[in-house]
């Protein structure tokens, strides 16, 4: 025990899974979800050479600079805005994330979202559970159809690109923008066409958000955004809060000048903005679309072997799966 390098896990992910690392590594796992504070971080990170983190653990300079053992954190998430990168550049810090594994199954779950804002499926339920249901009428409970419209993506990495290819079941044109233009054959093969920003945001009737969070993409979809889209639009977004600035979401929502939004992920969150909550036009759900059983444990593992990888174990020894530095 005394002579294995130590390693921290900040939350019980599978811990069957986690138990691979204890042949290698002194594991120490925290038996409960929660967040730490930069100074928690610290106390808990002494000694560690590794720590498998979930995105509620900010790792930057501040943590970095008192964490002197680490070498190598492996997030379980595809998205790392938790890192500061620079930083970990800076402390000879090396990082893992989780990607590919949860791709299709977060494209499930985009879709989900999208069919439950656009044909109003939560606020229906809660009107039934509620027992408002008296009779059926006609003209009540009308959505926005998804077959034979137009579905835009903001961000065309594999999960963007696992959306569209799904749009084909029912028969929609896909118009996306991304920094960088797909090569034309990937676009041929997921049947999409690049547009300029101002053009998705016009011509979208469904508009998914599927793009990282970073100092450019900060409110990228901002009241002057929402204002540019059909009133009868539906926005999604599984990619992170903070691309959208909630506040003005929640008042394009409210005053009717945008139909409906999907959203899984928020500023803040776990935090909720109130003016959200109080809307019946949007679907809310706690930052899930990663979660089928399958997927979370596919991530757990792909996060273990990065880790085990990296210090020279296991079938992927001295070349981490997904190392992103
Ligand atoms: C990810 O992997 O980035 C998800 O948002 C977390 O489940």
């Amino acid at each position: 025990m005394g002579d294995k390098l130590k390693v921290w896990v900040s939350r019980p992910f599978f811990p069957d899974i986690i138990a691979r690392l204890a042949p290698v590594f002194d594991v120490h796992a925290e038996l409960q979800s929660r967040a730490f504070s930069t100074d928690e971080l610290v106390a808990r990170l002494h000694g560690m050479a590794a720590a498998v983190t979930g995105l509620a653990d900010r790792i930057d300079d501040r943590v970095l600079s008192r964490a002197p053992h680490l070498k190598f954190v492996a997030n379980v998430s595809v998205g790392y805005n938790n890192f500061d990168i620079d930083a970990m550049r800076a402390h000879g810090v090396a990082a893992s994330n989780t990607p590919d594994v949860l791709t299709d199954t977060t494209a499930d779950y985009a879709w989900a979202l999208l069919m439950a804002a656009a044909r109003r499926v939560g606020a229906a339920e809660r009107w039934l559970r509620a027992g408002h249901w008296q009779g059926t009428r006609f003209d009540e409970w009308l959505g926005m159809d998804l077959h034979g419209s137009t579905l835009g993506i903001l961000g065309m990495g594999r999960i963007g690109q696992a959306i569209a290819r799904r749009a084909s079941g029912f028969d929609m044109r896909v118009i996306y923008h991304n920094r960088s233009r797909l090569d034309a054959g990937i676009e041929q093969s997921v049947n999409a066409h690049h547009v300029d920003k101002a053009t998705l945001l016009r011509e979208s009737d469904h508009l998914m958000l599927v793009l990282p969070l970073t100092a450019e993409s900060h409110h990228v979809i901002g009241a002057a955004e929402l204002a540019a889209m059909k009133p009868t639009a539906t926005l999604v977004n599984i990619a992170r809060g903070g691309i959208v600035d909630d506040v003005a979401l929640a008042a394009a929502l409210g005053e009717g000048r945008l139909a409906a939004a999907g959203l899984d992920v928020f500023e803040g969150e776990p935090a909720v903005h109130g003016a959200l909550l109080a809307l019946d036009n949007v679907v809310l759900s706690p930052h899930i679309a990663s979660a089928s059983g399958r997927t979370r444990r596919a991530m757990a593992a792909l996060a273990v072997d990065n880790v085990l990888a990296f210090f020279g174990h296991g079938p992927h020894a001295g070349k981490p799966p997904s190392r992103i530095i």
